[in-house]
């Protein structure tokens, strides 16, 4: 299997005033084509702060980030844009959706700013809209559309130019558990059926269970992980984390 995500000794610090936090002390992971990993940790153990490294949001004060080969750690900034937008697939707690488009514009913009023709455009956008099933909603606007919905259209959005990787932080953060389902089952639909390789970052042992394997973050360390055999057994999801987080 070919590694499409290599990280290596990444340390981040943020300084404020004269205090520094090390959110991340030195981490080092690797996802290979069509895996579907979960990371999880306690709020400030440094998991948004991996995901940003990841895609290259953020840069790391020590060590490398690879996608695809690509080392995002010594790129100029604009071929890091420009990487980034082709590359690599991101959703947020937040839907982060432009109100005043429908959801097929918002999912078409990745491509529209990039000056792809409106034939591929419009092929690419009708593809993902089907993925994520909101043919039904492609002409509406955010705000009438649920939660789940929303979310659905920024999975479409994320996949539209066919990225190395989709990454999300806490995708299922806003939504009630019905909802959560359905995204859930939507990104392990994604991995199973379509071989997108996915890193997802929870502090829910019920959305994590539903990866291949969980990282486990705390203090800014990796310091296990639990391999969830595809049972989707959240119990011992919750369990073996609750003995590495200690
Ligand atoms: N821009 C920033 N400036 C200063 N400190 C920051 C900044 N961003 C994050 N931190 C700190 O770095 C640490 C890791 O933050 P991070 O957001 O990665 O945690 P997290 O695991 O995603 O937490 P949560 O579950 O609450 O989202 C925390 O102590 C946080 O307060
Ligand atoms: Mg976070």
């Amino acid at each position: 299997m070919s590694t499409v995500v290599r990280v290596e000794n990444v340390a981040k610090q943020y300084r404020l005033g004269a205090e520094v936090i090390h959110a991340l002390r030195g981490v080092s992971l690797e996802i290979a084509a069509g895996e579907f990993v979960a990371i999880m940790g306690a709020s400030g153990s440094g998991k948004s702060t991996l995901l940003h490294l990841t895609g290259g949001l953020d840069l790391p004060d020590a060590g490398r980030v690879l996608v695809e080969n690509a080392d995002l750690t010594r790129m100029p900034d604009r071929e890091r844009t420009l990487f980034r937008r082709r590359r690599i697939g991101v959703i947020f707690q937040a839907y982060n959706l432009l109100p005043n488009l429908t959801a097929r514009e918002n999912v078409m913009l990745p491509l529209l700013v990039d000056g792809a023709t409106r034939k591929l455009i419009e092929e690419r956008a009708s593809e993902v809209i089907r993925l994520v099933q909101l043919e039904h909603r492609a002409a509406h606007r955010p705000d009438a559309m649920s939660g789940g919905e929303q979310q659905r259209v920024a999975i479409a959005r994320a996949l539209l130019t066919q990225p190395a990787v989709l990454l999300a932080d806490e995708p299922t953060g806003n939504l009630d558990p019905a909802n959560s389902r359905m995204i859930l089952d939507l990104l392990r639909r994604l991995s199973r059926d379509m071989g997108t390789t996915i890193l997802m970052v929870t502090h829910e042992a019920a959305a994590a269970s539903g990866a291949d394997r969980v990282l486990v973050l705390s203090a800014g360390l990796l310091v296990g992980e639990v391999a969830t055999e595809g049972r989707g057994d959240a119990a011992l999801v919750a369990a073996r984390y609750a003995e590495l987080a200690r």
